[in-house]
Order: structure tokens, then C-alpha cells, then sequence
């Protein structure tokens, strides 16, 4: 059976054929100088994406494993965070907030647009002593990006909260400059802008926080990031590693810096311009408002009368091309591409070209525009 289709989704994204290959590499003893060796590689690349000087850990879990830790290694009973809520993985946050005896005090903002920050600003004058301020940078549900983080960091910085950041579905694919912005926890995962496997999530800590975790360790015991931290130091992991994901991972970080960081950031925005510019020439109506638009998730509500199921059906079935669906109250309303990871001029072209036809075939209408050659325009170099 060939399972190959082009991955648009908001994660698992399309993995370069070099990174499955490095699967292959042998089972190595986890408590060997070889896996060092891996695992130095891994943290060095990893502390540039995240760009930071601080720790970086690795965990053999998706990316909420990652957030999770981030948030239940700092809030404590009894304390306050500060969490925006645009989409599903913010209510996900402030439900991890309320799960460690705290108070989530939700900034929230009509999904497909993100909070102000004001309205930040405003919960912080009014909860002074909030201990966290947590932000979803990119709400994979919505197709949204916060892009005033270092305005945020400077805010967590003046109260004295610790800054944590889901960076799951933009880390590498949209710049979230660690040390720059302030931050104090950045949780990310593989399988999305890194174009690795699922499985593995890095977290990024800096040494405010280490500090803070460190001297008030959680009763956690998988999550437990002064565990990770103390074994990084051997540059070993507390628990067996998934290594054939440790390989990948590796060679994904290898293909960033062939690439570059920056000028990878540089082609999601390309691809995401692409992408937004084409569906609007298809006379579709892209569901984020335009100040809100996510580098990595493009969000579109479906034109009146198309059935989710058949349309995406169609795509996959006529196509080979999978795209996801809404999410929670938005299911059946909006279709989402996921822009990351190898993402460039094929991966475009091709899931505008699927949709444009499958649009034509299940509507009757045909465009005036050439969605294609409008993508095409700006994807110029790429
Ligand atoms: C912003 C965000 N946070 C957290 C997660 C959870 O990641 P995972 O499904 O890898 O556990 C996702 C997954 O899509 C995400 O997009």
C-alpha cells in the first residue's frame, strides 16, 4: 500500500525522506558516550532554534507533554496565571493552570483575532502578583499568531512573572526569539515547523526560572524538568529515550541550519502569503482578521454548502492532498492548511491547485482569477 499524500496539516507535517532515514540508525545504549554525542548535537542545534543561551530539554512525548511540563513546573497551588485564550490550546492552558490548584485568569479575544495587550496589561494592574503569564504564540485551532511577544515579555519582566510561551506549532516557522522577547519556558514538538516525527518535545528554559524550579521542584515525576536538567549536565536523559526519534530530530536540526533559521522563517512567510493570497483570488474568505495571521496555519471558512467531509474527502481521494478540519465549534465551518516544516513552492502550488479544483467540481463555479498563478507571484526565488 502506498500511503504517501502531500501532509498539509497543522502537524504531522511532511518529514524529509534523509530524517526517516536516520530512524535507521542502530539502537545505541542511552548511558553510552555515543548517545552524548547525539544528545550534545541536539541540545547545541536546539538552544539556536529556540535562540537562547539558557537550558534546552528533551522529552519522549508529543508537544503537550512539553507544555505541560512548562506549566506545572512553575505554578504552584494557590497561585495566579495570567493565560491568553484565543483558541483551543489557550483553554487547554488554563485548564493545565486550574489542574495545578490555580487560579487561570483568562485574557480572552474573539477566535480569529488575538488578545491586545492592553487587555494584558490591564489583568496584570489588576492582579499584580500573578505568578505566570502564558501565551499560546500560535493557536494552531485558529490559524492566529500573538505577535507582540517581546511587549509581553517586557510586561511578565515589570510584575515579576515567569513568561511562558506554547510555541508547539511556530517554533522555526516564525520567529520567537527566546532570550530577546524575555521568555522564561518555551515548550515546542517535533512534527511541526522542525519537520520531524512526532514524538519528541524540546522545552527551553532560562536561568530565572531554572532557578525557580530548581529550588522548589515539582512531585512530578516524568515531567520533572530539574530531573532533565540535572542529566542534561551528563548530556543523558533521566528515562530511555525514543532514539530513532533523537536521530531524526537530529538530522531535522541539521536541515535547519543547512537552510538557516532565518531563512527559514523567511520561506514560511512566503509560503503563508502564497497560501492566504491564493484562497482570496479562489474568492474565499480567510477566517483570522488580517492582523492576526498565523506564518504557519492558514484557516479558511468554507463557502455556503460545502460539506467538510466531502470536501476534504475529495482532496484526499482525488488529490492525495490532506488538509484538517475545524476545530471544536468551528468543525465543518473551516478547512486549515498546515504551512510548515518542508513546506515551499510544491507543497503550495499543488494543495492550491487540489483545493481550487475540488472547489470548481463540488460548487459549479469556476473563478475569474488564477489562484495558482496569483500563489505563483509570491513565491518568487522559492
Ligand atoms: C499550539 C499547540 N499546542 C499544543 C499542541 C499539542 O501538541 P501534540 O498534539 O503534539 O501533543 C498543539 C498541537 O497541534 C498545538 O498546535
Amino acid at each position: 500500500m502506498n500511503l504517501r499524500k502531500l501532509i498539509m496539516l497543522p502537524g504531522p507535517t511532511n518529514v524529509p525522506d534523509r530524517v526517516m532515514v536516520a530512524m535507521l540508525n542502530p539502537v545505541m545504549g542511552h548511558r553510552t558516550p555515543e548517545f552524548s554525542v547525539l544528545m550534545k548535537g541536539i541540545l547545541d542545534k536546539s538552544k539556536q532554534v529556540f535562540q537562547t543561551s539558557g537550558d534546552v530539554i528533551v522529552l519522549t512525548a508529543s508537544g503537550t507533554g512539553g507544555v505541560e511540563a512548562a506549566i506545572t513546573n512553575i505554578v504552584k497551588p494557590g497561585d495566579k496565571a495570567v493565560v491568553t485564550v484565543y483558541g483551543e490550546f489557550g483553554e487547554r492552558a488554563a485548564d493545565l493552570v486550574k489542574g495545578c490548584g490555580a487560579e487561570a485568569v483568562k485574557i480572552e479575544s474573539h477566535f480569529g483575532d488575538i488578545p491586545k495587550i492592553d487587555q494584558l496589561e490591564e489583568a496584570f494592574e489588576k492582579n499584580p502578583k500573578a505568578k505566570a503569564l502564558v501565551i499560546v504564540a500560535n493557536e494552531t485551532s485558529t490559524g492566529c499568531s500573538f505577535k507582540q511577544l517581546k511587549q509581553a515579555g517586557d510586561l511578565a519582566a515589570k510584575y515579576g512573572a515567569y513568561f511562558i510561551i506554547d510555541a508547539v506549532s511556530n517554533l522555526a516557522g516564525e520567529d520567537v526569539p527566546f532570550d530577546k522577547i524575555g521568555a522564561d519556558v518555551v515548550a515546542t514538538g517535533s512534527q511541526k515547523c522542525l519537520a520531524a516525527p512526532p514524538g519528541l518535545a524540546m522545552v527551553a528554559i532560562s536561568e530565572k526560572a531554572k532557578k525557580y524550579i530548581t529550588e522548589n521542584p515539582p512531585s512530578l515525576l516524568y515531567y520533572n524538568i530539574p530531573r532533565y536538567l540535572k542529566y542534561a549536565k551528563e548530556l543523558q536523559t533521566p528515562f530511555t529515550p525514543a532514539l530513532p526519534l533523537y536521530h531524526a530530530l537530529d538530522e531535522a536540526l541539521n536541515m535547519v541550519f543547512e537552510e538557516g533559521l532565518q531563512q527559514r522563517i523567511k520561506r514560511h512567510t512566503m509560503c503563508a502569503d502564497a497560501f492566504y493570497s491564493g484562497f482570496k483570488a479562489m474568492g474565499l474568505e480567510l477566517f483570522a482578521k488580517e492582523r492576526a495571521r498565523s506564518n504557519t496555519v492558514i484557516a479558511v471558512n468554507y463557502p455556503k454548502g460545502i460539506d467538510d467531509k466531502q470536501f476534504r474527502g475529495t482532496l484526499d481521494r482525488d488529490h492525495r492532498v490532506i488538509v484538517a478540519g475545524g476545530f471544536g465549534e468551528y468543525k465543518g465551518k473551516v478547512f486549515r492548511v498546515g504551512s510548515m516544516g518542508e513546506v515551499s513552492r510544491y507543497h503550495v502550488l499543488t494543495t492550491i491547485a487540489a483545493v481550487n479544483q475540488t472547489l470548481k467540481e463540488l460548487t459549479g463555479q469556476v473563478n475569474s482569477k488564477n489562484p495558482t498563478e496569483v500563489a505563483k507571484a509570491k513565491l518568487a526565488g522559492l
